[in-house]
């Protein structure tokens, strides 16, 4: 097969975490007989550094005539650069949104488990039996707060502002269920998560996900209020399979349920639309504080590599090549900064930088 992707590199750490999901790309091609192309373009601070705007539409035709996107991550210290400075929608993130618009990227897929050569890193309390748990986010990413009207402005000498949280019917139903199908393919557990107590959009969110519910009569169904989930994450995460929720709770929901997992720098990403076409990306940030000295982890960004070559070209034994790569890589004792222990319980282990972990994860494919 002839891959054809395109390729966000991003601000920040991106450029070094791509670079090593390529090199592993470029290995898992090699090894099973396809030829790959990459197709770099700006966006995010990059591109307000090239074009003035974070997003060209250059960029959207690019990503949009490939079958898939594979990205870094984009922004910027707020504190200190001049990214920051510009009006809120000439902004990196500005840029992030607007493309998962364009490209109607609407299911943001965010899967957290423990690799069991990391369980020590996991901050839960020690549980008898250790931690085991195997969950997947499923974000809506079009809707929401994230893109309803906002405004700030002075009214009667008080300065007021105002976000717009707005949901449809049918923006609700899509999303419901691909987090069915994707649960008929794991454990069988949805879990839909609202603020139904209190907010009209999770009264209808409710009602939608009971109505899809009925359809999938093999999955389990559950509903929980997002704040009781963001403590249930933290006492029980093994009672999770497939999380569902709005923008703006799948966004606080997946930072809690990576971190859980010991490091941020170990979860990947996909956002698809209603095709396989998808953008791939580490559902960490830019590390702005870390960047450019080499010692940031790729791993998520390779499993992100690894996500694209299942969900959008269904290679499926390359995708389990990756996954295992990495699993065997870290088996074997090879860790980035963020993943050694902080005490000294350190033996048998060997720290590697950025282009190192890509290196060894590359030897076991
Ligand atoms: C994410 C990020 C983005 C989001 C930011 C950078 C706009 O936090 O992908 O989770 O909030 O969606
Ligand atoms: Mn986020």
């Amino acid at each position: 097969m002839n891959i054809q992707i395109a390729c966000i590199p991003g601000d920040g750490i991106g450029p070094e975490i791509v670079q090593e999901a390529k090199k592993v790309l470029d290995r898992v091609c090699e090894k099973f007989g396809h030829t790959i192309e990459y197709t770099d373009v700006l966006m995010g601070g990059a591109s307000i550094d090239a074009y003035g705007v974070p997003l060209t539409q250059e960029t959207v035709d690019i990503c949009r005539s490939r079958a898939a996107v594979l990205m870094g991550s984009i922004g910027g210290d707020a504190a200190t650069s001049p990214w920051y400075k510009l009006p809120p929608d000439k902004r990196p993130e500005a840029g992030l949104l607007a493309i998962r618009k364009a490209l109607g990227l609407y299911a943001n897929l965010r899967p957290a488990y423990l690799f069991p050569e990391l369980a020590a890193s996991c901050p839960l309390a020690a549980k008898e039996g250790g931690r085991n748990f195997d969950l997947i986010i499923v974000r809506e990413l079009t809707g929401g707060l994230y893109f309803g009207e906002r405004w700030t402005k002075d009214i009667d000498g008080v300065m007021t502002a105002q976000d717009t949280l707005r949901y449809n019917e049918n923006e609700i139903r899509r999303i419901i269920r691909t987090a069915f199908e994707i649960a008929q393919k794991r454990r069988k557990k949805v879990t839909s998560v609202d603020k139904a107590n209190v907010l009209d959009t999770s009264r209808l969110w409710r009602k939608i996900a009971a109505e899809i519910a009925q359809d999938f009569p093999d999955v389990a169904y559950e509903n929980m209020l997002v704040d009781n989930c963001a403590m249930q994450l933290v006492r029980d995460p093994e009672q999770f399979d497939v999380i569902v929720t709005e923008n703006m709770f799948g966004d606080i929901l997946s930072d809690e349920a990576s971190m859980i997992t010991g490091s941020i720098g170990m979860l990947s990403s996909a956002s698809l639309n209603e095709t396989s076409f998808g953008l791939y990306e580490p559902s960490h940030g830019s590390a702005p504080d870390i960047a450019g000295k080499g010692i940031a982890n790729p791993i998520a960004t390779i499993l992100s590599a690894a996500m694209l070559l299942r969900y959008s070209f269904a290679l499926t034994a390359e995708a389990d090549a990756i996954e295992n790569a990495v699993k065997k890589t870290l088996a074997d004792g090879f860790r980035s900064a963020d993943l050694m222990p902080k005490t000294d319980d350190a033996e048998g282990l060997t720290k590697v930088n950025c282009r190192e972990m890509g290196d060894r994860i590359c030897e076991r494919i």
